[in-house]
């Protein structure tokens, strides 16, 4: 099954909430929509899952299109932020509720939701209320009740957000294990840049209703297209092109570009050399366990550089030459 989102445009009163948003979801793909909060992720979202109506453009499913097909229709499984979970229904109740509804037999419903909960390693749980079940849980229970209709495509927004940290990193790996293995193509919202970068084969970075990149997390990370990507996916500094052409001209080899074009440079790329004839100075170095971070001034600007902790032998108030390599330089707009 594949998606293809085409031109959806649309606007609440005089806001406009999504434009120009173009894109595919193929076959088996994981694709994270990842901005910040605000920026359209539910909207887009909802508009797919058929809650809301977009202004304009189309939705097609495998070249189908998906106008005028109700939600219950389209066959696709969706996880909210909020447990979503029938409360006065058991944990199984919950899973089997979609099977009942279209009418399938009792054997059929014990066999299949049996069969879920044990893929999300919940069986020992199938008679307890939701209200007894840690928020963890609850999302293994509302993923399987996603999954129990045998989705052409599961829809997931922020499902992972409310929990806390550990669980949520436990509960990431089985999400990708277990949408890897069933191979349904899968659309999550999210505005966690590291969740999206470990769970996504495709991350559509938004920011105020419009794409501004698709690509890998890779592709994303090491070459942002935009000042917004470059800022949002992890650390980042800009840099002018007349700053660089004084502190480290060799990062402009070979690229045409202006003095007021700016790269984006990621911290653990700069290479430091101590001179006590460099332009720059250590102004601030903090120890973060797995990367030293060091604060660099240098021709009016902070740099920020990271290296590995025993790597680092700067002290602060050091004078440093600054060495950035063009390949690792990526010009935005
Ligand atoms: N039903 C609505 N009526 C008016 N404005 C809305 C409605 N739903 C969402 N919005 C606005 O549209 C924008 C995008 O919202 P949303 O898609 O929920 O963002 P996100 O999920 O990225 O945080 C926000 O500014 C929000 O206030
Ligand atoms: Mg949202």
């Amino acid at each position: 099954m594949s998606l293809r989102i085409s031109n959806i445009r649309k606007q609440f009163g005089d806001y406009v909430a999504l434009q120009n948003i173009d894109l595919t979801i193929n076959p088996g793909e994981f694709v994270c929509l990842l901005g910040p909060s605000g920026c359209g992720k539910t909207t887009l979202l909802r508009i797919i899952a058929g809650l809301l109506s977009a202004d304009e453009g189309t939705l097609e499913l495998d070249g189908k299109d998906l106008a005028g097909i109700p939600a219950r229709d389209r066959g696709f499984g969706i996880v909210f932020q909020s447990y979503s979970l029938f409360p006065y229904m058991t944990v199984a109740e919950n899973v089997g509720y979609g099977l009942r509804i279209r009418g399938h037999s009792k054997g059929q419903i014990t066999e299949r939701v049996n069969q879920l909960l044990e893929l999300v390693k919940l069986s020992h749980l199938s008679d307890r209320m939701p209200g007894q079940l840690s928020g963890g849980q609850q999302q293994r229970v509302a993923l399987a009740r996603a999954l129990a209709v045998d989705p052409a495509l599961i829809l997931l927004d922020e499902p992972l957000s409310a929990l806390d940290a550990q669980v949520r990193i436990e509960l990431r790996k089985e999400l990708r294990d277990l949408q890897k293995r069933l191979g349904i193509p899968t659309l999550m919202v999210t505005h966690d840049q590291e969740e999206a970068m470990a769970l996504a084969d495709k991350i559509v970075c938004m920011n105020v209703g419009e794409i501004e990149q698709v690509g890998t997390s890779q592709e994303l990370y090491l070459h942002p297209a935009t000042r917004f990507v470059a800022e949002f996916m992890g650390h980042s500094n800009m840099l002018s092109a007349g700053w660089l052409k004084q502190v480290s001209p060799q990062a402009l080899n070979g690229a045409q570009i202006t003095s007021d074009q700016e790269a984006c440079v990621r911290p653990e790329s700069i290479r430091l050399i101590a001179d006590p004839k460099g332009p720059g100075t250590v102004a601030d170095i903090s120890f973060l366990g797995n990367v030293q971070r060091l604060s660099v001034s240098c021709h009016d600007l902070d740099v920020m550089v990271e290296t590995t902790p025993d790597a680092s032998k700067f002290s602060v108030g050091d004078r440093v030459l600054i060495n950035i390599e063009p390949q690792h330089c990526s010009w935005v707009s």
